[in-house]
């Protein structure tokens, strides 16, 4: 084939050489990956973005390297017409044109085709979960299991509307470099500031003014004595209105009213600790301001900032990443027989083996068995002798729930990204509903107990002490503590860590 004379330089050549060899191994990866679907192999990232990155590049280095020839042609001969000139009545400038128009047309399609699938790649969740393995692993592992499984990473953090795909775009480009500057914090922090504002992000798909109603929640929690005693606790909670006509006028939806607007100061990322609290009743007009008096001068903190209009994530802040504690997880494994609870003092001994925070999974895997086993072959001599089966089960169970949600690697783990629903390890609605908030004129946002659920069930089915009414029963500590201990915020003792 003929080309014009001035695509004779290295430059170019390089080019050609460059930008050829991208595109066979791309058409060639892409023809493997019909054959073999991995749904995690990186395969897709050279096929949609190294490549055609590297394709364009050569593109430009021929066209860069045949400008400066013809810039320099022109300058040394300059009577000497630059530009080419085409006879159509010659066959063989046919031709030639023909051949480069074909060559253009399939640089250009595999161009377009590359960045739109480029572009549908980067969109996709295992994009962003998987391109910086490490760094992502804690948001992805989670997510693959979490309810919003199906829902791409920016059908939350972005979303599709143009200024908000634009700003993704920014930020994955600013991400791109954190990634390779190693700029990046360890752990990420909550990302709810740069999420996208008034509740869109979840309104989407979640009509905003549709009810749910009242919950059953049937939690299974078990002691750390020798028989592993399981105490069971049923709650209706109140998610919705007592009667379905009155919609959001109560219940915990009332936060998402619209006629509700609350604003809040806090002063970390994970929004743990609340200075001040402005709810305004958006048809009355009525505002009113709670602080914590005693936190505000325990912190040396003021009360002014930039405040934030509370929306869905304030207490769903964990609707795709949710890592748990260890007594969460410890007792749902035990719940569903994957820990035998029939396994004397195991609760005691798989907490024993998580309360300090281990630097790597090695380490973890390692620490977990050594102190199982130490703790039955130490203590409990008889058990480890008749038991040795069950305790192996459950070292192997303990190690796996502790993969899933802890990556020491990023630090990550339930307290360092706390889930707000509840107030049982953390303080969740208790940042707010301790009781402590407080206007100048003395009303208190209430902590009464039966404000969010009713407690329906509690003890241990078929023993002593166990209840079960329609109307809420009076909450009892399974173990007896000291007289006069105010239990109200569990959080104070049950926060392991
Ligand atoms: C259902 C909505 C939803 C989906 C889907 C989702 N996220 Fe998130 N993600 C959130 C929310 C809400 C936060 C903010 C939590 C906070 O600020 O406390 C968050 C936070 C994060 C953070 C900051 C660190 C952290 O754990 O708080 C990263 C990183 C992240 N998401 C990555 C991803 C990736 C990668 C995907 C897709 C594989 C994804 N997210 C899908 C809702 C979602
Ligand atoms: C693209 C659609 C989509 C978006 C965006 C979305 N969700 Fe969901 N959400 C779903 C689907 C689908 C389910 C699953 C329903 C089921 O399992 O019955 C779900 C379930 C839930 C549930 C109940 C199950 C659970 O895990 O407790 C909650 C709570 C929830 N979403 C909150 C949120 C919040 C908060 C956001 C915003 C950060 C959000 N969702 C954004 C589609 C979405
Ligand atoms: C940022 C602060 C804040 C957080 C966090 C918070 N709340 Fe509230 N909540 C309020 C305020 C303010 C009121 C109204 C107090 C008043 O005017 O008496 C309220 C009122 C309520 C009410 C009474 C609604 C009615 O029927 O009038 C319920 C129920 C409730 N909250 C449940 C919860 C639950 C459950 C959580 C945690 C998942 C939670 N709240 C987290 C600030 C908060
Ligand atoms: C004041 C805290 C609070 C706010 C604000 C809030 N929720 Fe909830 N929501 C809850 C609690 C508590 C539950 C029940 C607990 C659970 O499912 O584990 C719940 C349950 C849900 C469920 C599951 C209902 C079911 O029956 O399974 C969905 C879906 C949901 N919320 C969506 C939203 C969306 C969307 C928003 C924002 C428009 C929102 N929530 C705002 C506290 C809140
Ligand atoms: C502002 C709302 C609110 C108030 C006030 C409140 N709770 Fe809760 N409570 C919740 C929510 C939300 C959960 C989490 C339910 C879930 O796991 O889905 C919860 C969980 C619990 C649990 C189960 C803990 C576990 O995981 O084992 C108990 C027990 C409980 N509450 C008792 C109480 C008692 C006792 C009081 C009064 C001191 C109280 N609650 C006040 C909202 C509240
Ligand atoms: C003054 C400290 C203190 C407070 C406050 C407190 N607890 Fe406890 N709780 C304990 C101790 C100590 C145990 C015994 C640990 C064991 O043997 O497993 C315990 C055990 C439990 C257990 C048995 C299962 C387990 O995880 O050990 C439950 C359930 C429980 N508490 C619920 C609550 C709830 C809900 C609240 C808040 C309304 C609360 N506690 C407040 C100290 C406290």
């Amino acid at each position: 084939m003929k080309v014009p004379n001035s695509f004779y330089n290295w430059l170019s050549l390089t080019g050609f050489v460059i930008g050829i060899n991208s595109l066979i191994l791309m058409l060639f990866l892409r023809i493997i990956t019909l054959f073999y679907k991995n749904p995690y192999s990186s395969v897709n990232i050279y096929i949609y973005v190294i490549l055609p990155f590297s394709l364009i590049s050569g593109l430009v280095l021929i066209l860069t390297g045949m400008f400066i020839r013809m810039r320099r042609r022109k300058k040394g001969e300059k009577t000497e017409r630059t530009l080419p000139v085409i006879d159509f009545n010659e066959r063989a400038d046919r031709v030639l044109i023909a051949k480069l128009f074909m060559l253009v047309l399939i640089f250009l399609v595999a161009s377009v085709i590359g960045s739109f699938e480029a572009n549908r790649y980067t969109n996709s969740s295992e994009f962003c979960g998987t391109l910086c393995h490490t760094v992502m692993e804690p948001e992805y592992s989670t997510y693959l299991t979490s309810s919003h499984a199906r829902v791409p990473c920016l059908g939350c953090h972005a979303g599709f509307k143009a200024g908000w795909y634009a700003q993704s775009r920014l930020s994955l480009l600013k991400m791109v470099y954190s990634y390779f500057s190693k700029g990046y914090s360890i752990p990420i922090p909550g990302t709810t500031e740069t999420m996208r504002p008034e509740r869109k992000a979840c309104e989407g798909c979640h009509w905003p003014q549709k009810f749910y109603t009242r919950k059953l929640v049937n939690i299974v929690r078990y002691m750390a004595d020798s028989a592993n005693t399981e105490w069971n606790i049923s709650l209706m909670l109140k998610v919705g209105p007592k009667k379905t006509s009155n919609g959001l006028k109560e219940g915990i939806h009332w936060h998402i009213n619209p006629d509700t607007k609350i604003e809040y100061i806090t002063t970390d990322p994970e929004r743990e600790i609340i200075l001040w609290i402005r709810y305004t009743n958006l048809k009355t007009g009525n505002v009113k301001v709670f602080t914590d008096p005693g936190l505000v001068s325990a912190r040396n903190a003021k009360t002014t900032g930039h405040p934030r209009t509370m929306d869905c994530m304030d207490c769903h802040n964990r609707p795709s990443h949710l890592f748990k504690t260890a007594s969460d997880y410890i007792d749902q494994a035990m719940s569903s027989g994957m820990i035998p609870p029939e396994l004397p003092y195991i609760k005691k001994a798989a907490m024993a083996a998580l309360k300090d925070p281990y630097n790597s999974v090695a380490t973890a895997m390692g620490g977990i068995r050594s102190s199982i086993t130490d703790f039955y072959s130490l203590r409990h001599h008889t058990l480890w002798m008749e038991k040795k089966a069950m305790i192996e089960a459950a070292i192997r169970n303990i190690q796996q729930e502790y993969s899933k949600n802890n990556f020491p690697a990023m630090k990550v783990d339930g307290y360092t990204h706390p889930n707000h629903i509840s107030h049982f390890e953390t303080d969740g609605c208790f940042r707010c509903h301790s009781g402590n908030y407080r206007t100048s004129s003395g009303e208190v946002i209430s902590s009464d107990c039966n404000l969010c659920h009713t407690i329906i069930e509690q003890g241990t089915s078929g023993k002593p002490g166990f209840t079960m009414q329609r109307d809420s029963l009076v909450f009892v500590h399974p173990t007896k503590l000291k007289d006069g201990t105010e239990i109200k915020r569990c959080s104070g003792c049950h926060r392991t860590i």
